[in-house]
């Protein structure tokens, strides 16, 4: 057709991008051993942009309104405790497929069953202690930059 001759090439192949945002933390046993640059060098090595970060500490009550879909499981008091044992890095990122991206590079829950290359396989000490947490959903994303990000403190 008349119409596709005129729109360039590098416009009409181009599949559409899906710019997403996920939320990031860094636990308390990365932040202890240092490897905040480590992980942060995996991220941005996958074309994952770092757009909101902070260290911080969070209170029982943010651990625990964090992580309240849990609240009925075994570990889920253990986990409230981990979280608030120390520092903690959180960000948002940015990307194509931000969320299965992240996710894919940080590997299983459990390090035991992680992929070779992962951040988990690379870091994290056992299921409770895994080094990283990324959101499983859009909607588990919005919920939770907002709990943890004011609009202003996000630069895309
Ligand atoms: P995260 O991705 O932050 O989401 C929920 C967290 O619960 C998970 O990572 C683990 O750190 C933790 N978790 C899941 N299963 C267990 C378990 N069996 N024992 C202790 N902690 C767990």
């Amino acid at each position: 057709m008349a119409i596709s001759k005129s729109i360039p090439n590098f416009i009409m192949d181009r599949t559409p991008m899906t710019l997403e945002r996920t939320f990031s933390i860094i636990k308390p046993d990365a932040t202890a051993r240092n490897l905040t640059g480590k992980i942060n060098a995996v991220i941005e090595n996958t074309g994952l942009r770092i757009v909101a970060q902070k260290r911080i500490c969070w209170t029982r009550a943010q651990a625990e309104k964090f992580y309240e879909e849990h609240k009925e499981r075994s570990f889920y008091r253990e986990l409230v405790v981990f979280m608030t044992s120390g520092p903690i890095v959180c960000q948002v990122l940015e990307g194509e497929n931000a969320i299965m991206k992240y996710r894919d590079i940080m590997g299983a829950t459990n390090p035991a069953e992680a992929n070779a290359g992962t951040i988990r396989k690379d870091f994290a000490k056992s299921i409770g202690e895994n080094s990283v947490h990324g959101s499983d959903s859009p909607e588990s994303a919005e919920r939770e930059i907002g709990l943890n990000f004011d609009n202003s403190e996000i630069v895309g």
